[in-house]
């Protein structure tokens, strides 16, 4: 269950003690306020209650109000007490676990910037395949498809496989690679295409930990169409481009999940 609690408008203080109340099994969240760049909840979590490993595009901290528990950040197991804070960089894999009936406030802050910009010379290498994904676009993504599935069978749980067998779904793909070689500078261009790929994405719940997944595919499969078209100058630049999309995607999805859940 989910609840607001205050405006940003406002100023506002809280003792949380008060405000925390523990579900009988598994977890209660309340927003105590956001504004545009942070959003402060209340976490209360019944004894024995996990949640499983994931990760957040943004940066968060952890302040432990009361409880016992355990996070494992990155691998690493911090023991959850009264007073306990922890700082997650974007992207940390974490996991919780509550001892007791646990009680934190979790700070999500800001969406780290994309390290660098996309170099010219990226740019102009992967506009000069437009043509031909044109031509080989839906080669390229059914071959990717059909990686995929094969290497990650766990994703297919996630797709219409229906879509997959008529085609509609590698084509769909492959207009979307063939319009970001075309705009890759032009993110105008791109947002009402980003926008409605991120909304198909969120209803079939992609995280972030899946994009290199696919990305590791789609260039496998650029390459296995392509042969020696697919030179290591052209590699290289759709790897940097590869990223710097599926970070746009990110963060336009951290951004919808957050609006959904409250
Ligand atoms: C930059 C990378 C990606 C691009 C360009 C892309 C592109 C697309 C496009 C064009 C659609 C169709 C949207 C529509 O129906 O309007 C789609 C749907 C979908 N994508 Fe992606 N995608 C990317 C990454 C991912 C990742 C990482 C996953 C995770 C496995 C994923 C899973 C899906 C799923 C499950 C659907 C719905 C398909 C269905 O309904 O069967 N995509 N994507």
């Amino acid at each position: 269950m989910n609840t607001t609690v205050a405006s940003s408008n406002n100023s506002f203080t809280a003792t949380l003690q008060d405000l925390i109340e523990y579900p009988s099994s598994g977890i209660l969240r309340k927003v105590l306020l956001k504004d545009n760049n942070s959003q402060y909840s209340l976490f209360c979590l019944a004894a024995g209650t996990e949640i499983d490993e994931h990760t957040s595009t943004r940066n968060a901290v952890v302040t432990v109000v009361e409880g016992t528990g355990n996070l494992n950040l990155e691998g690493k197991d911090i023991a959850l007490a009264p007073g306990v804070f922890v700082f997650m960089p974007a992207n940390a894999p974490h996991a919780v676990q509550a001892r007791e009936n646990l009680a934190f406030v979790l700070t999500l802050s800001e969406h780290p910037q994309p390290k660098k910009e996309i170099s010219q010379q990226t740019i102009d290498i992967v506009k000069s395949t437009a043509p031909i994904l044109k031509q080989q676009g839906k080669k390229i993504t059914t071959r990717m498809y059909e990686i995929m599935f094969d290497k990650y069978p766990e994703v297919k749980a996630q797709f219409d496989m229906s879509a997959q067998a008529n085609g509609n779904q590698p084509a769909k793909l492959a207009t979307a690679v063939y319009s970001y070689a075309v705009h890759i500078d032009d993110k105008e261009a791109l947002k009402a295409m980003v926008d409605k790929i991120a909304r198909r994405h969120v209803k079939t719940h992609v995280l972030p930990e899946q994009y290199p997944i696919v990305g590791e595919c789609l260039l496998q499969a650029m390459q296995d169409v392509l042969r020696d078209a697919a030179t290591e100058e052209v590699m290289t630049a759709w790897s940097e481009a590869y990223q710097a999309l599926a970070e746009v995607f990110i963060n336009r999805e951290q951004q919808i999940y957050q609006t959904a859940s409250n």
